[in-house]
C-alpha cells in the first residue's frame, strides 16, 4: 500500500504525518508541488511484457499526462533481483540530488521510495503498483528502491539528459533512510 511520511529535517525518526490515504498523500505532496495520483491498473497488463505493450495499455493516462506536462516520450525500465548493474544505478540516486527537468515515474508493478526534502522537511513517498509520482524540476530528492527490488516503473521525459542527477553535497540521505 502507498505511504507517506513527513518528518522534520531535523529530527529523524519523528515523523509529524504519516498517512496511506491516497488523497492525504496527494494532499501533503501538493504542497510541495509533487503531484501524486493513482490510476487504474489494466487488468490485462503483464508486468513481463514487451515495452510497447506495456505503454499502449497506460496510452490514454500517458497522452493526459503528456498533454499537461508537455513530456514527450516515455519507457519502461525494470528492477529485478541479481540485476548486475543494479547496486550501481542504485547508489546513483541515494544521494541527495535534483534534476533538470521533472522527474515522473507511474509503477506498473513493485515499489519503490521518493524522498523528498522541501519546507524544511523530509516527505518520505513509499510509491505502489498504480501510483504516479512527478517530482518537479530542482525539488531536492533521493530515491531508493531496496537491495533486492522487483519493480516494473514507467518514466515520462521530455530528454534523458534530464535524468542526470545533480548532487548537492548534502548528505542528509543517509539519515532518512527510505522507510
Ligand atoms: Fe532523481
Amino acid at each position: 500500500m502507498s505511504r507517506l511520511t513527513v518528518t522534520p529535517d531535523t529530527a529523524p525518526g519523528t515523523p509529524e504525518l504519516c498517512t496511506e490515504d491516497p488523497a492525504a498523500i496527494a494532499r501533503a505532496l501538493a504542497e510541495i508541488d509533487v503531484r501524486f495520483e493513482r490510476w487504474d491498473l489494466p487488468v490485462s497488463v503483464d508486468p513481463e511484457a514487451e515495452a510497447d505493450v506495456i505503454l499502449a495499455a497506460y496510452r490514454p493516462h500517458l497522452d493526459r499526462l503528456m498533454g499537461d506536462t508537455g513530456a514527450g516520450a516515455a519507457d519502461v525500465i525494470r528492477l529485478r533481483p541479481g540485476n548486475q548493474a543494479y547496486p550501481a544505478m542504485r547508489s546513483k540516486f541515494l544521494d541527495e540530488h535534483i534534476h533538470t527537468e521533472d522527474e515522473v515515474r507511474f509503477f506498473v508493478q513493485g515499489a519503490g521510495n521518493f524522498i523528498l526534502h522541501a519546507n524544511g522537511r523530509v516527505y518520505d513517498a513509499h510509491c505502489t503498483a498504480g501510483d504516479l509520482i512527478s517530482v518537479p524540476a530542482g525539488l531536492k530528492h533521493w530515491f531508493d528502491a531496496g537491495e533486492d527490488p522487483h519493480a516494473t516503473v514507467l518514466r515520462i521525459f521530455t530528454d534523458t539528459t534530464g535524468w542526470t542527477p545533480h548532487y548537492t553535497g548534502d548528505k542528509i540521505s543517509a539519515l532518512f533512510p527510505a522507510g
